[in-house]
């Protein structure tokens, strides 16, 4: 996987490894810079080592092998509390036995900041998040979404230059996840902060994110913007887990430039762009996007056409989202938008599908 912004890197992983047993790597080789401001998202199923590349970071664990530097210093062998990293972690209580500015003036505290000041920065921080009144109370004493907001407050108040969160927003219901995820990337831009983002929620990492670094089994499988990844994946795994996908499977027939010829295990013969697949002979793995698919398709000559058996019909107001048998794929789910002229399939119906080439991607078979 390339570094990009090596330069100008204020946060750097270096051939990171990470084994917690001295045999199995659970982060294998992570190379990642961030410049300074930019909030990067690590987003990953279970397992696949989000939460050990934060730890590491902060200092709760060491890289078995490699290196992290901090504005351009190696800091693997400076202790956590001397990194001057803000931390908010889905399990990260606040301390029940204080109020909340008490939580707030701890870390303040910690560094030695004066009374006054203290106050005055703890104010600041609590209006940040719209808590100004609610100083006094204890953490028991707010519903889950004001105690987020105080945690968030508290990573925020000594003013670190990076902040790290690791899947902040879990507990909370769809609707206070959301305001929340605006609230923090807006806090996050509004102080120039660089932020580190854990989770497994693709929504939350498409909508939050400058770049998503997309984790699998130790690995970074994609490090791009949202819509590169969801628009360009490079491998089935990010295409799979980012966003709807339809795949066919098949084998490559003849490449030639950004066009490649697949037969698909039907024996449909269908044109693809080649992203993944290295020469005639491979098994790929074509993936295209729901609202890529045509109904009745009138692309012009560069377009494929496919029959296809309608399966499921479902009417979801803004749109149509049909479900398909397409070349031996019974999930093949295409969407269309709801329009005076737009047809509504039968189950049983057969219909002819397609698409433009170049939304149609040749990956891995994995
Ligand atoms: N302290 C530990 N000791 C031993 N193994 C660990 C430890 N912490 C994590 N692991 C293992 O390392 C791997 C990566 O775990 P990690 O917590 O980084 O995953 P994650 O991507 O954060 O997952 P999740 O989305 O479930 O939080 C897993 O296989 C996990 O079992
Ligand atoms: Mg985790």
């Amino acid at each position: 996987m390339p570094d990009t912004g090596v330069n100008d890197a204020f946060v750097a992983f270096e051939r990171v490894q990470k084994s917690y047993d001295g045999e199995t790597l659970v982060v294998k080789d992570l190379n990642l810079s961030l410049p300074k401001g930019e909030f990067l998202t690590m987003l990953g199923p279970s397992g696949s080592g989000k939460t050990t590349c934060l730890m590491m970071l902060a200092g709760f664990e060491t890289a078995t092998h490699g290196e992290i530097k901090l504005d351009g210093v190696s800091i693997n062998n400076i202790p956590p509390h001397k990194r001057g990293i803000g931390m908010v972690f889905q399990n990260y209580a606040l301390f029940p036995h204080m109020t909340v500015a008490e939580n707030l003036s701890f870390p303040l505290e910690v560094r030695k900041i004066g009374k006054s000041e203290r106050e005055q920065k703890v104010k600041r921080a609590l209006d940040m998040v719209e808590m100004g009144a609610f100083g006094g109370r204890r953490p028991a004493q707010l519903s889950g979404g004001q105690q987020q907001r105080i945690a968030l407050a508290r990573a925020l108040v000594f003013e670190p230059e990076l902040v790290l969160m690791d899947e902040p927003l879990g507990a909370l219901d769809k609707q206070l996840r959301e305001k929340m995820q605006f609230e923090i990337t807006s806090l996050a831009h509004q102080l120039g902060i660089t932020t580190v983002y854990v989770t497994h929620d693709q929504t939350e990492a498409l909508t939050m994110s400058d770049r998503v670094a997309v984790f699998n089994d130790g690995r970074i499988q994609q490090l791009a913007p949202p819509d590169e990844l969801y628009e360009a994946p490079q491998n089935s795994f990010v295409a799979q887990f980012i966003g709807e996908n339809n795949t066919l499977e098949g084998v490559v027939k003849e490449i030639s430039g950004d066009r490649c010829t697949v037969q698909l295990d039907g024996g449909e013969m269908i044109d693809a762009r080649p992203v993944n697949v290295s020469k005639v002979g491979d098994r790929t793995r074509v993936s295209i996007r729901p609202e890529r698919v045509e109904l009745d398709p009138q692309l012009g000559d560069e377009s494929h056409t496919l029959k296809a058996t309608v399966k499921e019909f479902i009417y979801m107001g803004d749109i149509f989202r049909t479900r398909l048998s397409v070349a031996g794929n019974d999930e093949f789910v295409i969407k269309t938008r709801n329009r005076p002229d737009q047809r509504r399939l039968r189950p049983g119906e057969e219909i002819t599908i397609g698409w433009l080439p170049e939304d149609c991607r040749a990956l891995d078979a994995d």
